[in-house]
């Protein structure tokens, strides 16, 4: 028996490392020009010239960075590294390695031995009331989760017909990466988008940068308490943060706002029955939910009876979007007396 791809697994945690390191000293960066020798490429970033070829050795051993007679270049692995890249994975290995997450990361097995979630037990508060104490984290945080949604907001507009859609709610809307996307695609659509107070107004930046200030507003505000009238609603990345009671009520609040010919799109990968080749992604993701937030990757009959209790049927579920685990599964308003 070869045991190498375990000893690789068991490495995991230092490759990720390896990678938060090279994107916090900005050494993709200072490559995006073209190659540097060792020395400048030390200089440019501030670093110890030998602690910084060491590490640019082990880039190169991952595939990131190549040894070429001008110096370290940047490879086409290592090119999403960088700053501005469409699909970059810069703001992601940030937060992966940010010392909050990654000592959630090492609470793991508290929250399979005793429930929560690992970042609860590592830090004493789940993950959003703590991102509410600390602007530094929730920057990043929103910023890597606006970066993350601009992978699939192409496919998303291309594959699904936002035209007729009147009033879009996006609950939970992060930066404002995917409304203003949506806005994009839905000329004649006016966009409400509700976040915490801080993720408000990363929103009204990012709004205000590409949709005119007549077509979208932004609500501060809990889901939990109350949700804005609309018939396009949008859950993206929203119920995989919440367990089942929680995603009840967020639900039951939707089903009261949407109009009666409107639309529920979530967006989030979906849990295959069972755990074989092709669910890698969305059960990685599984256990980061077990980490972060507590709450929990679904499969599509777990999906079907949330949305059942909560007066929705489940019409519909796209393929994975643009190379990522993230699906469109498309929800109706039911209409049995007593649901809402
Ligand atoms: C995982 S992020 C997803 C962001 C965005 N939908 C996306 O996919 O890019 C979850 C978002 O929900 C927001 N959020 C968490 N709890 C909330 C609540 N009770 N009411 C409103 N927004 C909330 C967070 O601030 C954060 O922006």
């Amino acid at each position: 028996m070869n045991y190498t791809p375990l000893t690789h697994m068991a490495f995991g945690y230092a490759t990720s490392q390896i990678l938060h390191a090279a994107v916090r000293l900005g050494v993709p960066d200072a490559l995006a020009g073209g190659p540097l020798p060792a020395a400048k490429l030390a200089a440019g970033t501030g670093c110890d010239p030998e602690g910084l070829a060491r590490l640019a050795r082990a880039l190169v051993v991952l595939g990131v960075l190549a040894e070429t007679d001008d110096g370290y270049a940047l490879t086409e692995l290592g090119r999403p590294l960088c700053t501005g890249h469409p699909a970059s994975l810069r703001t992601a290995l940030l937060l992966l390695g940010d010392a909050a997450t990654w000592a959630a990361w090492g609470s793991l097995a508290d929250a399979v031995r005793l429930g929560g979630s690992a970042f609860e037990h590592a830090h004493g508060r789940p993950l959003f009331d703590h991102l509410a104490g600390d602007p530094v984290l929730s920057d990043l945080f929103g910023t890597a989760m606006g970066d993350g949604t601009g992978w699939v907001t192409a496919e998303l507009t291309r594959v699904h017909d936002f035209s007729a859609a009147r009033r879009v709610v996006d609950l939970g809307g992060g930066n404002g990466t995917l409304l203003a996307a949506v806005l994009a695609a839905a000329p004649r659509a006016h966009g409400v988008l509700v976040d915490s107070a801080e993720g408000a107004v990363r929103a009204a930046e990012t709004l205000r940068r590409s949709v005119p200030p007549d077509r979208w507003s932004v609500e501060p505000g809990d889901f939990f308490d109350a949700v804005p009238p609309g018939d396009v609603l949008l859950l993206k990345g929203i119920l995989h943060d919440w367990d089942d009671d929680r995603c009840a009520v967020l639900l039951r609040h939707c089903r009261r706002a949407i109009a009666p010919d409107g639309r529920l799109l979530i967006l989030e990968p979906v849990v295959p029955p069972r755990a074989g080749p092709g669910a890698a992604a969305s059960v990685l993701s599984d256990i980061a939910m077990l980490v972060l937030t507590g709450g929990k990757e679904r499969t599509a009959a777990e999906f079907r009876t949330l949305l059942d209790s909560a007066g929705f049927a489940l019409s519909g579920i796209s393929g994975t979007l643009s190379g990522t685990s993230t699906r469109i599964l498309t929800a109706v308003p039911t209409h049995i007396h007593g649901v809402v």
